[in-house]
């Protein structure tokens, strides 16, 4: 089963195989687990960077 844990103001992160679909239409599946950026200021969206940790 794929899990989804919403990390207190973090990332969204996805635990278990599944396929990103972007904003082009491209897919890419990812094999285990994944952290998707909520904040806005990740430099690699739709991931997370570690940029909502502050500077
Ligand atoms: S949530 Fe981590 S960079 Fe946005």
């Amino acid at each position: 089963m794929t899990k989804v844990n919403l990390m207190a103001n973090g990332p969204l992160i996805v635990i278990g195989e599944h396929t990103v679909t972007h904003p082009d239409g491209s897919t890419e599946v990812k094999e285990a687990r994944a952290s998707y950026c909520r904040c806005g200021k990740s430099s690699n969206l739709p991931f997370c960077d570690g940029r909502h940790k502050g500077e």
